[in-house]
């Protein structure tokens, strides 16, 4: 099967060599080719350049893009995408000024959502997250993780994990899945945490790692939910098991979280909206990712992540929308890079960079997606008609998303 799309009015983030991740001033450059063309064969990109040299060849589809822009789909390397029900009682409790920890501490939050979730049936639970599944991928998402951690007993973390083995038997587009039993510490271990912890190392870690139903292993390294020591010994643990750490750190407070995840040479460390100096530090020359979210500083009013200031360090920045029923209900990608533009004072090439190429390495597909380059999946997105691709955070709650294609085939 051979497509080719022509007449492009730009084609963007064109890299003829292979790029795992970029920093700092690299995050400047977004390469396009105006007036271009993309050939796509077999669900892979075969051939891309201006119109001028376009190749006479056989195909079975020409897509003519007169007008429209063409990137690679948005890569979402942070989410939470399986769960049950809503939080929309809370929402109301938030605009009354109650705070995240205020409302997670009169029975709402995290474990509110985790009895919904232990309540739903697998197939239910399956078709609930498949529409936000759905959803996701007709904004634009073409390759996005999804995490456990609503579960928290073994029985129902196991349950998410299966879903996500559903989603990923079921859908084309590349899915990653993230351990999270340690999310919030259930009721019946409110006196005792050292047992849940036990309980996460001893019993789910082995369990979730001989399933082979998760890549990664997150903890949520905060006041009130995980210590640092407490993330060091899961992180440990889940090493032995061959899961890669991505944590969620800096949250709320900083408290050695990022530290915590350099150590253990965590894929990525995610949230970030408080960083001290020796924070940003601690990134520079790693290998590990930053990852801004701020849809969830959006919703919370929460301060988004000092992304400018760690671009302006020298530091890479990936941008995830921790689509969410507490923090960020949404898992629009569109909305992120406008966010991130506006509220994070990154210029579009950033966002798109950031949202992209970084995203892909933040989900440990940047062999597969991030990038129009040869051999990588055709997952594209193709604009409505608009004027430059700095519309598209400009325009921001607005969808400029034509058609979305996973493998070169339109979802
Ligand atoms: O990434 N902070 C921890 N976890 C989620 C929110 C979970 C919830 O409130 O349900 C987050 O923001
Ligand atoms: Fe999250």
């Amino acid at each position: 099967m051979r497509t080719l799309f022509k007449n492009i009015k730009e084609l963007l983030q064109v890299r003829n060599e292979a790029v795992s991740f970029l920093s700092g001033d690299e995050m400047k450059e977004l390469p396009t080719i105006k007036d271009a063309y993309l050939l796509v064969e077999d669900g892979l990109i075969s051939d891309f350049g201006p119109m001028a040299d376009c190749p006479e060849v056989q195909t079975d589809e020409v897509i003519d893009a007169s007008g429209k822009i063409v990137l690679p789909t948005w890569c979402d390397s942070h989410t939470h995408l399986v769960y049950a029900g809503n939080r929309e009682g809370e929402f109301v409790d938030k605009i009354n000024g109650l705070t995240y920890q205020e409302i997670a501490n009169k029975g709402g939050g995290i474990l509110n959502s985790a009895k919904k979730l232990q309540e739903t049936s697998e197939d239910d639970l399956y078709e609930q997250t498949k529409t936000r599944l759905d959803e996701i991928m007709a904004l634009g998402t073409g390759a996005v993780e999804i995490k456990s951690g609503y579960g928290l007993t073994l029985e129902a973390e196991l349950k998410m994990l299966s879903v996500i083995k559903r989603l990923r038997a079921n859908h084309n587009l590349p899915i990653k899945a993230t351990f999270l039993g340690a999310h919030a510490v259930p009721h019946e271990y409110k006196n005792n945490k050292g047992a849940y912890v036990n309980h996460i190392v001893n019993e789910m870690i082995p369990l979730v790692a001989e399933g082979n139903l998760a890549d990664y292993i997150d903890v949520f390294c905060e006041e009130g939910y995980f210590t640092v020591e407490d993330t060091e010994r899961i992180l440990e643990v889940g090493k032995q098991y061959g899961l890669v750490p991505k944590i969620h750190v800096n949250q709320f407070t900083s408290i050695g979280g990022v530290q915590a995840g350099v150590k253990y040479n965590a894929l990525s460390v995610d949230h970030l909206e408080e960083m001290r100096d020796e924070d940003i530090e601690a990134l520079k020359g790693t290998q590990t990712m930053p990852v801004a979210l701020p849809g969830c500083s959006f919703f919370l009013s929460i301060p988004y992540t000092p992304g400018r200031k760690m671009i302006d360090a020298g530091l890479p920045l990936a941008l995830a929308t921790d689509y969410n029923p507490g923090s960020s209900p949404s898992g629009n990608m569109n909305f992120v890079v406008s966010a991130a533009c506006i509220k994070m004072k990154l210029t579009p090439e950033e966002a798109i960079n950031a949202a992209t190429i970084n995203g892909a390495y933040a989900l440990g597909l940047q062999d597969e997606v991030g990038s129009i380059s040869k051999g990588k999946r055709a997952n594209i997105i193709v604009t409505k008609n608009i004027n430059s691709y700095g519309f598209i955070p400009y325009s921001f709650g607005a969808n400029q998303v034509e058609a979305v294609y996973i493998n070169g085939i339109k979802i």
